[in-house]
């Protein structure tokens, strides 16, 4: 089959090339993508940006979202049959999702809803169940509640704001004028030039701010935040608590203590919590989000389909930080095309 794959981190772009299709295990299916989504993190995946947290034996296949359609089942798979389509986020330990077949497993996929496109449906799984864990599970938004969303135009802040006005928050975003239409339409509530304006100058008494990206904009979240409300970033560093969730070696507990002492310090200082956000995959997750599209609550945006032969111009754009919405590569024709 072909596949993206890198031979050495680094490198400047993942080589297409015909490598053997994956073996599947009992609680396996394996899935003929039709198309995939590309993330932030493929590119830091590829950089080993995230040796810390994530280990790799190389060459490597890249991607992590994916749908398509189920061409084999394990002998523990009841679930699922051949013929399904289904789509999902692949554990972070079994990536590959930029080839034409994939082996996962099946608590990580979901059934995609007939109402729902491939390349919709591959939009949704990393940005969709990262936004639901820090908004419904860690921050456990309520109604009336006020959100700050950095980044309202990315893949995360599109479909973010969409979920937290399903939980009923009032929400304030930031992004650039080319886009207050769009983040209007998802439903935010309070729109910012993040190029004209600090955030943390025009807002305060916040419950929540979820961080999309890290560093001083992650610092000055404290400074809008109410006594007892939370900072979740995914782009921030991870503090000594997820090391210790994580399961990670004591001396990087240590260590990530030692980096994110300052945000300790502002946890404290304004009474509120910290929380650094690894998403993990869950089927169960996606169908509930599956729902949520089906009822209209959410709706994939997607900034250009690209074929997978271009999939190197489809990463560089990606890495250029201006997408609006998700990059999805075109894979294959599915049979419905
Ligand atoms: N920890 C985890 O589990 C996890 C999971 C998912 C994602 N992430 C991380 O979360 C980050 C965001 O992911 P993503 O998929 O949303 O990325 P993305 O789709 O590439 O984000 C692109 C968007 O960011 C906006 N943007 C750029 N600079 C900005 C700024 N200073 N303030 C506000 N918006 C800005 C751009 O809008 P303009 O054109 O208006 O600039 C563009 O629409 C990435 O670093 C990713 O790696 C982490």
């Amino acid at each position: 089959m072909q596949a993206a794959v890198i031979d050495a981190y680094r490198q400047p772009h993942p080589t297409l090339k015909q490598v053997p299709r994956p073996q599947i295990r009992p609680n396996d299916v394996l899935v003929r993508i039709v198309a995939a989504s590309i993330n932030p993190i493929d590119l830091k995946t590829k950089d080993g940006g995230l040796k810390m947290l994530l280990k790799y034996d190389l060459p490597l296949i890249m991607g992590s979202d994916f749908a398509g359609t189920i061409t084999a089942v394990g002998s523990a798979v009841h679930d699922f049959a051949v013929g399904d389509a289904v789509f999902g986020r692949v554990q972070k330990d079994r990536i590959g999702t930029f080839a034409e077949y994939l082996a996962v497993d099946q608590g990580d996929i979901a059934r995609k809803l007939r109402n729902l496109s491939f390349e919709e449906a591959a939009a949704l799984p990393l940005v969709g169940l990262t936004s639901y864990q820090a908004l419904h599970d860690i921050m456990a938004l309520q109604p009336g509640q006020k959100v700050l969303i950095q980044g309202g135009s990315g893949g995360i802040g599109t479909i973010a704001i969409q979920l937290a006005k399903h939980l009923g928050a009032y929400v304030a975003t930031t992004t650039s004028p080319a886009n207050f239409d769009l983040v209007k339409s998802l439903g935010a509530d309070l729109i910012i030039d993040y190029h004209t304006t600090n955030f943390a100058d025009v807002l305060t008494d916040y419950d929540a701010v979820f961080d999309t990206r890290g560093g001083q904009t992650l610092a000055d979240a404290f400074q809008i935040i109410k006594p007892g409300g939370q900072v979740v970033s995914i782009a921030g560093l991870p503090n000594a608590r997820f090391g210790k969730a994580y399961g990670v070696a004591w001396w990087k507990r240590l260590a990530f203590g030692w980096v994110t002492r300052q945000l300790t310090r502002l946890e404290k200082q304004h009474h509120a919590t910290y929380t650094f956000l690894f998403m993990q995959p869950s089927g169960a997750q996606l169908t509930q989000l599956a729902q949520l599209v089906e009822a209209g609550s959410v709706t994939p945006v997607i900034d250009r389909v690209v074929p997978f032969s271009l999939i190197n111009q489809a990463l560089d754009y990606s890495h250029a930080g201006q997408a609006v919405g998700k990059i999805i590569l075109k894979i294959a024709e599915s049979e419905a095309d």
